[in-house]
């Protein structure tokens, strides 16, 4: 009898476990790590895992740069519609979602430089 109680405890204590581990999934990405947001960003981000939930901030000073997100088609261009919104606290943070997303400066001459794709895979539970 006390071995199947101790084996529900420890049932109980694994699937803590595993909470916690779900919780502790969503990393916080800094685009540039300390340099942040610049014009030197290519090669940023090239030996992260993103995984969907993911949250990914971009730190610039405020006036220097902007975050703009695009579709896959207009990333390479650099191109921007009027509607597009454009984030510029200089702390711009975004969830990821599943697959892939563009970010660009569209400051005049900062992109292609300041592209930035990500590709967000499914949220796994971390081994
Ligand atoms: C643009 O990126 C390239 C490649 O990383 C780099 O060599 C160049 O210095 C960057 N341009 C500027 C203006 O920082
Ligand atoms: C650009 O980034 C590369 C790699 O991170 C680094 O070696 C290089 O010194 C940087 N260049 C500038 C101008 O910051």
């Amino acid at each position: 009898m006390g071995k199947g109680k101790g084996g529900a405890v420890m049932a109980i204590v694994v699937i803590c476990q595993l909470a916690a581990a779900l919780q502790c999934a969503a990393d916080a990405h800094v685009v540039g790590d300390s340099a942040g947001w610049n014009m030197n960003i290519s090669g940023w981000g090239k030996n992260v895992r993103f995984l969907a939930g993911d949250t990914i901030l971009f730190r610039y000073p405020k006036g220097k740069h902007n975050v703009v997100v695009l579709d896959m088609m207009a990333c390479g261009r650099c191109y921007t519609n009027h509607g597009d919104k454009v984030y510029t606290s200089g702390d711009d943070i975004f969830t990821l979602k599943l697959g892939p997303t563009c970010f660009i400066c569209s400051f005049p001459g900062h992109c292609p430089n300041m592209s930035l794709q990500i590709f967000a895979t499914k949220q796994t539970q971390k081994e």
